[in-house]
């Protein structure tokens, strides 16, 4: 049987199209290995947001082309929005890549896979496929769970594809194509799968994850189609929590956030890519907010909600930006107490407007800030969990922790990472810990009640 190694990089997104790929393969009889020493077939699924994740893909590919050396029949490929926005130029530099598959084309991976293999068995060579068309349709294309055994405690569902925000530093719109949702029946009937199979927790996926169906469907009673599904989603009997990713600022309206003062499946968790703090930066970046705007929704989410976990994304150095500048999103970060950021330096994205905007700042200056405002995340993250010490919480357990193999790990509602001494019984199921202590961003826990 075929082996098949996927290494992902990227988003959620991205995670949720690897599992794709992987259940259509092995849907026709190829095995998932970790060990790429032992594949038939590797496949790189790309990120270009920034520099840093495409390099990681570039290098890691430059290495699997040394085992392609002994083996000639070996199958590289690359996926996704590197696939998509370099597209052949990929094989100019890597004459050994046989594939390279878009971010509309997931769906048609397995096919291609099994055509090159056939061409290696009757040929020295085959030649590389490259497929980046645009496919209508290909919003539903991403919806099959792997069907062997029990499905995961918590899954990722794919509502929508693309963006049409065009934030002025950000590359998906090109690499993810227009925005396009899928229907809430057809979300329906995947979470209602899901939730058959065991599947306790669904994270809703994209890219401005609240404005989804806004080009397809009606509001209807005030409630935009997003907040439409979550709350068709609440019935669904057996499903126990409902998460989604991201949210933007703008779309963020009086319709959801009073979903949470009805909709108890709703996590108490809410990531709110900020990206800046100054409202000349944000106006220059095409955010269609303000500083006050945003504050004025999270209390609005905290009136609703008081313990709702906020976590966001933050851009320093974008060109221009200068320190004064920068002083207010370190002054709004303090002043949200976010309880996780994730701080990324600005990276030039060709053809993107901010790349061609005069004031480009230094590696060291963006490195800086970069350094400056993640001290104050976690001062801020490290006293939030201090909060937690000696609280009872509950988590859904995922599975063994990453990091020690005798201890199990879950997340709260507010989605922070509980590590307890727990065992396969505890697998998916919804657990009290007792919160002793924490480290970094991770809780450590023991069960409230033994069983
Ligand atoms: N759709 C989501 C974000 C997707 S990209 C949203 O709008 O919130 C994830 C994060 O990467 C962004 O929130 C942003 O903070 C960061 N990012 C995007 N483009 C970047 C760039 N050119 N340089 C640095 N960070 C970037
Ligand atoms: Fe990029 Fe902006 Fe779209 Fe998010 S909303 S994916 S940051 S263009
Ligand atoms: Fe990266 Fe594409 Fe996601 S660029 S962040 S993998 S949508």
């Amino acid at each position: 049987m075929p082996r098949v190694y996927i290494k992902t990089y990227g988003c959620q997104m991205n995670e949720r199209d690897s599992e794709q790929v992987a259940q259509d393969l092995t849907a026709r009889g190829y095995t998932l290995t970790s060990d790429e020493r032992q594949a038939d077939v590797i496949l790189i699924n790309t990120c270009s947001v920034r520099d840093q994740a495409e390099q990681k893909a570039l290098g890691k590919m430059g290495m699997m082309r040394n085992l392609k050396r002994d083996r000639p029949d070996l199958i590289l490929g690359f996926l996704g929005c590197m696939a998509q926005s370099r597209g052949a130029e990929l094989l100019e530099r890597l004459p050994d890549v046989d594939l390279v598959v878009g971010t509309q084309k997931y769906h048609r991976v397995a096919d291609y896979v099994e055509d090159l293999r056939a061409q290696f068995t009757s040929a020295a060579a085959a030649a590389p496929v490259v497929d980046t068309a645009e496919e209508t349709g290909s919003q539903s294309t991403i919806r099959d769970h792997l069907n062997s055994g029990p499905a995961p405690a918590t899954a990722y569902v794919s509502i929508m594809q693309g963006c049409d925000m065009f934030c002025t530093y950000c590359i998906v719109p090109y690499t993810r194509g227009r925005e396009r949702s899928r229907t809430i029946s057809d979300i329906l009937s995947e979470v209602r799968g899901l939730v058959e199979r065991g599947t306790r927790e669904v994270t809703l996926l994209g890219q401005i994850v609240n404005l989804y169906g806004r080009h397809e469907f009606p509001v209807v009673n005030g409630k935009s189609p997003f907040v439409q599904l979550l709350y068709e989603l609440e019935k669904v009997d057996g499903l126990e929590r409902i998460r989604f990713t991201s949210p933007h600022p703008a779309g963020l309206k009086d319709d959801l956030i009073g979903a949470y003062t009805e909709l108890s499946k709703l996590c108490e968790h809410m990531h709110l890519p900020l990206q800046s703090g100054n409202n000349r930066i944000l106006r220059a970046m095409h955010r269609s907010y303000t500083r006050e705007l945003y504050l004025k929704k999270v209390e609005r989410l905290r009136a609703a909600r008081p313990d709702i976990a906020l976590t966001t994304d933050i851009i320093v150095g974008f060109p221009t930006e200068t320190d004064a500048e920068f002083q207010d999103t370190v002054q709004l970060v303090r002043e949200v107490a976010f309880d996780n950021c994730f701080v990324f330096r600005y990276s030039e994205r060709k053809d993107t407007p901010a790349a061609g905007m005069q004031g480009q700042l230094s590696d060291e200056e963006k490195e800086h800030r970069n350094q400056v405002l993640l001290a104050e995340v976690n001062r801020i993250a490290h006293a939030k969990n201090q909060q937690l010490l000696g609280r009872t919480v509950q988590i859904l357990v995922e599975g063994p922790s990453k990091t020690t193999e005798e201890r199990y790990m879950g997340r709260t509602r507010q989605n922070k990472i509980v590590v307890f001494p727990g065992g396969e019984r505890h697998r998916g199921k919804l657990l009290d810990v007792r919160i002793q202590h924490s480290s970094g961003f991770t809780l450590y826990g023991d069960p409230a009640i033994f069983d």
